[in-house]
């Protein structure tokens, strides 16, 4: 089976009610309008609390996820994605948004840039594995104004790969706008781009467990190879081994807004000037100490996810006790610390033991994280989480390795 055949797109039923729907109009059987399809189909789409509709995934492993939060799908894409960037909107723009979905990312981009900018040009890119995803973006209602741009950009790309016939789409793109359609596994477009070319990457695929492909190291090499110097990725998740996967692509890191979950996102800039607040702290040290942090790894931007997820498992176990202290009832965050309860004590001294680490108390203990004594949750260029991250684990090295004498 191919990758694309295997990704993880939107769910059975809708997807092959979309395809089915758009053979029928490249046969020319259906010249219906295609608002009478979300009217008769309706119930397949997901209503989210701001008004817009969303989708659901396919299901992997008896897990479904909707591509938005039910906070809301259109707030979702400008509270995650434009909110933290830090356009100068009198030079021109460049924004690649990677897992497009149905556009909302995209429209929302475009909704800022036309409030703000006057007269410079903005150049979205979409990747988008899916075309009836893609094609999800016409028949849902528009829920913002600036989304029927996005459509005439899909609908024209779908037309020119012979998915979609009729040109259903009035609204003009403005000449200052360029959108380029790539329909493709994002990490083959990656691969095309140009060095040091966006301000932004929108990064939004599904969790880390359904498509770890699109957060591996590898990955993330390639997009700070494309960033330009000022620019800022932008992703949901919270996850450690992401973050982890951006310091050692070379990148800095900072906390995203919180938005429909209890943990922010993640930023992440080659500036460590574009990025305002630090991880929580125990982010940060499970992220450098614990095998939490293990990336993920795709050499050859191929291998499926299943192949990635079982890679990972087995470096973290390589890693346990060895390089890495064990994550296990949260080990590396009782490092400096007292602890009370007796039991957990026992269980996590005996995790320290195998990295020598006497105790939670003791000088090693104390010297590995003493950088998080100077934590403030504002950022700048010296006291930021990937400094810190960086100095833990070169700590974590000398510990282990015998190098450390307590003075
Ligand atoms: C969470 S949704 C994105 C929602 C989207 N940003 C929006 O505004 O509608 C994740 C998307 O990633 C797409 N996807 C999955 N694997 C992909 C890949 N390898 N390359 C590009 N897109 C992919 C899925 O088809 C799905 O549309």
């Amino acid at each position: 089976m191919t990758y694309e055949n295997d990704a993880r797109v939107i769910s059975d039923d809708v997807f092959d009610l979309i395809n089915q729907f758009f053979d029928e109009e490249r046969s020319g059987r259906n010249i219906e309008s295609r608002v009478n399809f979300f009217d008769t189909y309706k119930d397949y789409f997901v209503l989210t609390d701001d008004g817009s509709y969303s989708i659901n995934s396919k299901e992997i492993n008896h897990k479904v996820e909707t591509l938005h939060t039910s906070t809301g799908a259109i707030s979702e894409s400008f509270e995650k994605f434009i909110k933290p960037m830090k356009f100068d909107y009198s030079k021109d723009i460049a924004i690649l948004d990677i897992c497009a979905g149905i556009g909302y990312n995209t429209s929302a981009a475009i909704a800022d840039f036309m409030k703000n900018s006057s007269d410079s040009n903005l150049t979205i890119d979409m990747v988008e594995i899916s075309k009836a995803t893609l094609a999800c973006g016409l028949l849902v209602p528009s829920p913002i104004r600036e989304h029927d741009i996005t459509r005439k950009a899909i609908e024209d790309e779908l037309i020119r790969q012979d998915y979609a016939t009729l040109t259903l789409e009035k609204c003009e793109i403005p000449e200052n706008i360029d959108i380029n359609v790539f329909i493709e596994d994002a990490r083959q477009t990656v691969q095309k781009l140009d060095d040091n070319t966006y301000d932004a990457i929108f990064l939004d695929p599904f969790s880390q467990n359904m498509a770890p492909e699109l957060f591996s190291l590898e990955f993330f090499k390639e997009f700070r190879r494309i960033i330009k110097d000022d620019g800022i990725v932008a992703t949901y998740t919270s996850s450690a081994p992401v973050r982890a996967g951006f310091i050692e692509a070379g990148f800095y890191i900072g906390l995203g807004p919180i938005f429909g979950r209890k943990q922010g996102g993640t930023l992440a800039s080659p500036n460590p000037l574009m990025l305002d607040y630090a991880l929580p702290k125990n982010d940060e040290i499970r992220i450098a100490l614990s095998d939490v942090g293990i990336v993920f790894r795709d050499p050859e931007l191929n291998d499926n996810s299943d192949t990635i997820l079982e890679r990972r498992t087995e470096e973290r176990h390589a890693a346990r006790h060895n390089t890495k202290i064990s994550s296990a009832v949260k080990t590396p965050i009782f490092l400096a610390t007292e602890m009370d309860d007796e039991k957990l004590k026992r269980r996590v001294e005996r995790n320290l033991a195998k990295m020598n680490i006497p105790s939670t108390t003791s000088d090693e203990a104390k010297h590995i994280v003493v950088c998080e004594n100077s934590y403030t949750e504002k950022q700048d260029e010296k006291n930021n989480s990937t400094n810190r991250i960086l100095e833990m684990e070169k700590r974590l090295k000398e510990v282990k390795s015998g190098n450390y004498v307590a003075t």
